[in-house]
């Protein structure tokens, strides 16, 4: 392995901490640049500034052996041969389109500092067409360097195991020498026999959002089977497990329930449809508007399910949510529909108290106006109903029993079908659930 390649990192948020980490426990110095002074003083002291299994332990470790660290100087990058591109491409301000300007400043920012023959390897999410404009902006202002595009498929909860055992490698470059500097760096991986595919830059950018949409396809299907099932009083729990068999659809990721969110599914499906537009094929990805939509639908059919239970006028009620978080085992609450049905049930009036192992002081900072509470029995108490929105495992060791002592109505709705109906109901609770026939 060529560990004397020294490699940087810009942009330390999720994606960039993550990866920083990891390149050097595979033995390679790595500096970590971002523009956030806050964020670059607790990386460099070893301490994570989001919550993710098992990486605040490696960055600490790594930060021990001295081969890993975090500056807010560009110019640091000067000795690197090889430098990751990983800040954030939101969602603009003003559209569907994914906001560009952080990818761009980044190049900028590094370009005076390139040595000849550097390798920048864009890292992000970005809309097809944006490494091919990069490599032309490179062209003229660091004729020494080169481009490739590598696109990450980290999960939240399981970034460290994503990104050193990936299930695939994609790079897209445009010469063998590009190749070779990423095989390179990520021998190690390629050793433990992970595919390594080799494709041209605009494919290596659509990989990353066709597996996305993919996965977003799949989730709103399952959801709109749900909305099926309420009407034909089917059970889309069984139904999934049904059509899971067939290995041709799989069991993963047809989980029914209140729909994705987070930093990447809603906002990607959003970019790649503005893209297509662009290029003239908006008529091949229409089918995500639709995903989006059945997403969104998931939402306000649980408060309608709420509604429903209770009463049109809900100022009289209080509401335990249980969960804030887009997905368990993060503290991510970025287009979370977890906070998003609190937001609109407060604002419809109710007294929401929201619960969340990880994710109160992220919610808070966005919501401050919502009420959250540490302890998940203090949320529970004196309510009229409850809401199950992320499927943390402490929510299923509840006990129905203590907890029916506590309420004020028995009324539980599980809007991640994690829950175990039978348990509840036989502890006397009234359970719905999204797409299961009462
Ligand atoms: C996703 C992709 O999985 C990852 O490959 C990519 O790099 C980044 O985007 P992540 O955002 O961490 O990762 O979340 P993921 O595990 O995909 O879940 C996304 C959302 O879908 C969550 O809100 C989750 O609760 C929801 N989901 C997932 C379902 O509603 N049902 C399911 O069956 C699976």
């Amino acid at each position: 392995m060529s560990t004397n390649l020294t490699l940087s990192v810009i942009g330390c948020g999720y994606l960039g901490a993550t990866h920083a980490a990891c390149m050097s426990s595979l033995g390679f110095n790595v500096i970590g640049v971002d523009t956030d002074p806050e964020k670059v003083e607790m990386l460099s002291r070893g301490e994570l500034p989001f919550y993710e299994p098992g990486l605040d332990t490696l960055l600490a470790q790594e930060i021990k052996t001295g081969r890993l660290n975090f500056t807010t100087d560009f110019s640091a990058v000067a000795g690197a041969d090889v430098h990751f591109v990983c800040v954030g491409t939101p969602q603009s301000k003003d559209g569907l389109a994914a906001d560009l300007t952080y990818v761009k400043s980044a190049v900028a920012e590094i370009a005076p500092f390139l040595k000849e023959g550097a390798l920048v390897v864009g890292k992000s999410t970005v809309p097809v067409g944006t490494a091919q404009a990069l490599l032309e902006l490179l062209v003229k202002i660091a004729p020494q360097a080169d481009l490739a595009w590598n696109p990450e498929f980290l999960r939240e909860g399981f970034a460290v195991e994503d990104t050193l055992t990936p299930n695939r490698l994609v790079v897209g470059v445009a010469n063998d020498r590009a190749e070779q500097i990423l095989k390179d760096v990520y021998q190690p991986i390629i050793d433990l026999g992970t595919p390594w595919i080799r494709a041209d830059l605009p494919t290596a950018e659509l990989v990353k959002v066709a597996a996305n949409s993919f996965l977003a396809t799949k989730i709103s299907f399952i959801n709109a089977m749900a909305e099926v099932c309420e009407a034909a009083g089917g059970d889309v729990t069984i139904l999934a497990k049904a059509i899971g068999y067939d290995p041709r659809i799989g069991n993963r990721f047809l989980q029914a329930g209140i729909g994705f969110g987070g930093g990447c599914l809603p906002k990607d499906i959003r970019a790649f449809m503005a893209r297509a537009e662009e290029l003239g094929a908006k008529q091949a990805l229409e089918f995500l508007r639709e995903i989006d939509a059945i997403n969104l639908r998931a939402r306000q059919r649980v408060i309608d399910v709420v509604r429903n239970d209770l009463s049109e006028d809900l100022t009289q009620y209080k509401i335990a949510v249980l969960g804030a978080t887009f997905k368990p085992d993060s503290d991510d609450v970025r287009d979370s529909p977890a906070l998003d049905i609190a937001v609109q049930l407060h604002a419809a009036g109710a007294h929401v108290v929201i619960h969340d192992p990880k994710g109160i002081e992220p919610a808070r900072k966005r919501f401050p106006n919502l009420t959250f509470g540490h302890d998940v029995l203090e949320c529970i108490k004196g309510s009229d109903l409850i809401l199950h929105l992320t499927e943390w495992k402490e929510y299923r060791e509840l006990d129905p029993k203590i907890i029916g002592d506590l309420v004020k109505s028995k009324i539980i709705i599980d809007g991640r079908n994690a829950l175990d109906r039978e348990l509840w109901r036989n502890a006397g609770w009234k359970f719905h659930a999204l797409g299961r026939t009462d």
